[in-house]
């Protein structure tokens, strides 16, 4: 039974859309600007956003409000970053997350943790 989809892109003849470059995997993609990375990546039809650490099964974007974890990409170097919660900017280099990524450990050494009187 076809549907129809419940939201609708909003549009405005009145105000043109900005647009703006950023990279994907090293692919240059002009976005809209003013939205997230993962409705931009959507919109130009990037379907695999991160691999499985396990099964390396692909993942895409699923809630777009920051719940399921599942856009994760790397933006600008920085790994994890949930591109539904970051809006685009020019020049933005995201790549596909491989994998599950090193965990930044910064040991807490006993002076940090002495309690001052
Ligand atoms: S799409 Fe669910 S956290 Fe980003």
């Amino acid at each position: 039974m076809p549907t129809e989809p419940l939201f609708q892109p909003v549009t405005s003849e009145s105000r043109p859309t900005r647009t703006l470059n950023l990279t994907f995997n090293g692919k240059t993609l002009t976005v809209p600007a003013g939205i997230s990375v993962a409705a931009a990546l959507l919109m130009v039809g990037v379907t695999r956003f991160r691999a499985t650490p396990v099964s390396e099964a692909p993942r895409a974007p699923y809630c777009m409000m920051g719940v399921c974890f599942e856009c994760l990409v790397d933006i600008d170097g920085v790994p994890n970053r949930q591109s539904c919660l970051v809006e685009v900017s020019e020049g933005m280099k995201i790549r596909s997350q491989e994998g599950a990524r090193d965990l930044i450990f910064q040991p807490v050494t006993n002076q940090a943790l002495e309690v001052q009187p």
